[in-house]
């Protein structure tokens, strides 16, 4: 992982001749996954101008940027129109754990809704191409399994994760009616869970969650009965997906997820093993509406994008749990 050398040196980049450099928009680039896909862009050798109005991000995810000629901040809430000159955008501001999103649903939906237009209407302006992130949660507690892009899904409108699930649902409508009315050029990317550093270690998901409890010696609290499954992918191989979805000519949605499947149990006992902690693992009541099966179906984007994870589970844990240590080393989080 980058981050600021003891020198004040800048990582390299690569060089690119004028026509191959882009200006490469990253909304949410101070977040999690954000900041990784700055990261690349910039190794890259592209200009790359981040928006994001700090809400769950950092300048710490940056830090090792900051006064590069080839990179720019600028703090803005993508609810508000923005005017800048770009050739790509990739749209990922929208905060993404539930502690996070549902602390105020009302800004949640508005950032869905109202950013995603605001940034579509920038494409539509500048003839930018235009990458949604959106969300393995448009298929709600899926009947499917596992979920294929031509499954239509099954939400709970009303429900506590409706304001990002039905949010991220209307992003990918308004992204379709832009493409189609006005010919905006357009990518949707269905991603699913995703881990790795950088991760907030206090946003309740899964991975993070069982990871700082086994490094503070906590027990490991599992929602239910242990048997739900989830997918969990590295974020280095949803960034090479993102990038392969921008950069080729597949319009349609297409999920970009790891596709072993866990159940959450035995997750956690790897998780455990990886932090090398002797925790206990104890079962709680589960929460309303979380689904039961998610794994992605990820044919499209091998057929299309010529993708595929490379990274395997365990190795990712690891990497993570080295990063949360180096937090708790430094006293950046409380041990
Ligand atoms: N991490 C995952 O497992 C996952 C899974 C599915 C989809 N996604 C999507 O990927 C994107 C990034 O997720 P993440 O995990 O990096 O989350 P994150 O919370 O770490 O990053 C989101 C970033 O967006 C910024 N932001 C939020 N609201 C904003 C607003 N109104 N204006 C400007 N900036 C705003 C935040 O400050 C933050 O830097 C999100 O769109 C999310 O829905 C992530």
């Amino acid at each position: 992982m980058l981050r600021v050398s003891r020198t004040g040196e800048y990582p390299a980049v690569r060089a690119l001749s004028l026509s191959e450099k882009k200006r490469i928009v990253v909304t949410g680039g101070a977040g999690f996954v954000g900041s990784h896909l700055v990261d690349r862009m910039m190794l890259l050798g592209h200009q790359v101008i981040c928006i994001d109005n700090f809400f769950t991000g950092n300048q710490t995810n940056l830090a090792h940027w900051l006064g590069h000629p080839h990179f720019e901040f600028v703090r803005h809430d993508v609810v508000n129109p923005l005017f800048i000159e770009c050739d790509r955008i990739y749209h990922l501001a929208c905060p993404a754990s539930p502690v996070h999103y549902q602390y105020n649903p009302i800004k949640t939906i508005k950032t869905s809704f109202l950013g995603t237009m605001n940034m579509l209407g920038l494409a539509k302006r500048v003839k930018a191409r235009f990458l949604l992130s959106s969300t393995s949660e448009v298929y709600g507690d899926p009947e499917q399994h596992p979920q294929r892009e031509t499954y239509w899904g099954n939400v709970n409108p009303i429900g506590p994760r409706a304001c990002y699930d039905e949010g991220k649902r209307v992003a990918e409508t308004l992204t379709y009616s832009y493409a189609q009315k006005d010919g905006v050029d357009v990518r949707v990317a269905r991603i699913f869970n995703t881990f790795g550093p950088r991760m907030h270690p206090g946003d309740g998901r899964v991975v993070s969650n069982f990871l700082m409890q086994a490094l503070r010696g906590e027990n490991l609290t599992i929602y239910g009965d242990g048997k739900a499954t989830r997918s969990f992918q590295y974020v280095h191989d949803l960034v090479d997906g993102l990038i392969a979805l921008m950069e080729g000519d597949y319009s349609a949605p297409v999920n970009i997820g790891n596709s072993e499947e866990f159940e959450i149990e035995e997750f956690a006992e790897m998780v455990r093993d990886v932090a090398g902690s002797s925790s206990q693992i104890i079962n709680l009541p589960a929460v309303t509406d979380d689904p039961q099966k998610r794994k992605p179906d990820t044919t499209v984007a091998r057929e299309k994008l010529g993708w595929q994870p490379k990274w395997t589970v365990k190795s990712g844990v690891s990497e993570l749990s080295d990063y949360y240590k180096m937090l708790l080393l430094r006293g950046d989080i409380l041990a």
